[in-house]
């Protein structure tokens, strides 16, 4: 059996993660901050669900240890914030950026450290980090958001030197976009249901090959840039 490990899984995407691989048959390690606040979660058969606050790296190491004789096929980098309301020139949250670097950079970095023993037992060895097209540089048209965008930005560096760095020992990375989707960060004027996002990027990580390593792709599998 395949085995998932997907974190930010109380609600949203990760959620969603969770529902549709547990329903594909896979073993899904569902990691949140809350877990008695994550009542769907609990409803999901085949899902372990382990308290993981990621902006605590402690706490990623000690669920590394715990999970150290699981092999992972394929991690979900999934948990993030927008960073709040002060987020655009002239009355920026400087301590709410720093809070989101953490969550959104480094935490899926720190993942990837506490958890490349466990990829590599899994047979897929697939790191996977949900990003946004708003961390592309080369796209960004309308300004603000400051520290959201800086840390999707920072997340995508990292990943790609992450994808050239584990490339030898058989490890893919995928920097993926999922859309603008209705959730409580996509709010109910984005584009596409949770559902279509996650059915999309498993379709991605299903067809990925180490060729692949290193992109950063929609959840159709098209092609972002940097
Ligand atoms: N929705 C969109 O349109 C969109 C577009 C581009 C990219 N994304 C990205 O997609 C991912 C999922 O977003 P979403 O739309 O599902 O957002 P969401 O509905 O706001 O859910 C965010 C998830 O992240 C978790 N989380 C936040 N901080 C955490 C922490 N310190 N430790 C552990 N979990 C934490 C939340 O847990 P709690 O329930 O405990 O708060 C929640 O499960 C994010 O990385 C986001 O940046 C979303």
């Amino acid at each position: 059996m395949a085995t998932v490990l997907i974190t930010g899984s109380s609600r949203g995407l990760g959620l969603e993660f969770c529902k549709q691989y547990a329903a594909e048959g896979w073993q899904v390690l569902a990691c949140c901050r809350n877990p008695e606040r994550a009542g769907n979660l609990a409803d999901i058969s085949q899902v372990r669900i382990f308290p993981l606050d990621v902006s605590n790296f402690a706490q990623i190491d000690t669920l590394a240890a715990e999970l150290q004789d699981t092999a992972i096929d394929v991690l979900i980098n999934n948990a993030g914030v927008y960073g709040g309301t002060h987020c655009d020139f002239g009355q920026l949250d400087y301590t709410a950026w720093t809070q989101t670097l953490t969550v959104n950079t480094q935490a899926p970095v720190k993942m990837a450290e506490a958890f490349l023993p466990h990829l590599k037992r899994g047979d897929k060895k697939l790191l996977v980090s949900i990003s946004s097209q708003m961390g592309s540089i080369a796209d960004n048209g309308s300004g603000g958001s400051i520290l959201y965008r800086t840390s999707k930005a920072a997340l995508n560096a990292a990943m790609k030197s992450i994808a050239i760095d584990l490339r030898d020992q058989g490890i893919g990375v995928l920097v993926l976009h999922p859309g603008w989707v209705k959730t409580d960060m996509g709010g109910p004027n984005a584009l596409i249901e949770a559902q279509q996002s996650v059915a999309g990027i498993r379709q991605v990580i299903a067809q990925f090959t180490l060729a692949q390593s290193g992109n950063f792709l929609k959840y159709d599998g098209s092609s972002l840039p940097w």
